[in-house]
């Protein structure tokens, strides 16, 4: 952890977590496998000052329908800024847009 910032606080997530939302990830409606072997670990749910949402564990995805999406990976960023262009996934575009969470 990076000296003044409170415990349990993360830094902003820059282009790695970005990715974790982009690239690989297949579109709503995918009927691959979603996520992780949902119910194998246990999920936890990150938020990013002023950034996405970082899921990791035994999380499973789905879209509106209902239908699995294949995140592609085992950590997934969901973007809650609403600018992103592969939503439900952040793009790293809160940066562009100057996000504010609080
Ligand atoms: S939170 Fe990253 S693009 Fe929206």
């Amino acid at each position: 952890m990076s000296a003044g910032r409170p415990a349990g606080d993360r830094e902003p997530p820059g282009d790695r977590e970005a990715a974790a939302g982009s690239g690989a990830a297949a579109g709503p409606g995918s009927a691959a496998a979603a996520g992780p072997a949902a119910g194998s670990e246990p999920v936890t749910i990150t938020v990013c000052p002023d950034g996405p949402l970082l899921v990791r564990g035994g999380y499973e995805l789905l879209d509106g329908d209902d239908r699995p999406i294949d995140p592609g990976r085992a950590t997934v960023a969901l973007c809650r800024c609403g600018a992103s262009a592969i939503k439900p996934f952040c793009d790293g575009s809160h940066k562009r847009a100057r996000f504010r969470a609080r």
